[in-house]
């Protein structure tokens, strides 16, 4: 669909593109029990991955696909979501970004991870023609194992992606 541009190849550091993300849970974000909708958590998780994602591309970034998610713990209204990204891997014009979510109590200062999500977002310009970004440099002993993670993670994903293609039309 569209062709791609080159922008700098200046690498970036996996800690310039840390993100957080907080959010308290009001009224209008839940269901009948008072609980955060999982579609509201999903929203959150996709904005903060998108904020580390634009922070390494230094552009507009759309999401391509997100992996599965499971959700550990509810959160009640008045319950604040954390939320921390970081841009795992680079590949051209696409990126792997893992996102942790966190519930914290507000009377207790209680934490305890929710979520996790893995997300694709692929680098568009203003033309909406892809753009490949800087490459990432991992630091940390943590980021180069996610970093050699993110590889067998996208080779599963684009595997699923080709069965999906080859489903026939309904
Ligand atoms: C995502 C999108 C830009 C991919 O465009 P495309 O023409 O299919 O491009 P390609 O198949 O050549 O893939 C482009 C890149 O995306 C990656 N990609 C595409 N689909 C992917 C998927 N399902 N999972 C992971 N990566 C994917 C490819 O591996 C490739 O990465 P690379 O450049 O780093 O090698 C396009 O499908 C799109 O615009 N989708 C809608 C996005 C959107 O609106 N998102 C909001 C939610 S609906």
């Amino acid at each position: 669909m569209t062709t791609e541009t080159k922008t700098t190849d200046q690498p970036r550091t996996t800690s310039d593109s840390r993100s957080e993300y907080t959010e308290i849970c009001l009224p209008n974000d839940t269901n009948m029990l008072g609980t955060m909708l999982g579609g509201r958590v999903m929203h959150l998780v996709d904005v903060c991955g998108a904020i580390a994602a634009m922070r390494h591309a230094r552009g507009p970034v759309v999401t391509a696909s997100v992996d599965q998610m499971t959700f550990l713990h509810p959160i009640h209204v008045g319950e604040l979501v954390r939320l921390k990204s970081q841009v795992n891997r680079v590949f051209h014009s696409s990126m792997e970004v893992g996102v942790k979510v966190w519930v914290e109590n507000l009377h207790t200062g209680g934490m305890k991870h929710t979520s996790s999500a893995y997300l694709t977002f692929v680098a568009l310009d203003s033309q909406g023609a892809r753009v490949r970004i800087p490459p990432i440099l991992p630091e940390t002993e943590e980021e180069h194992r996610r970093y050699a993670q993110a590889a067998k993670r996208r080779a599963n994903r684009l595997a699923m992606k080709n069965r999906t293609r080859a489903e026939p039309e309904e």
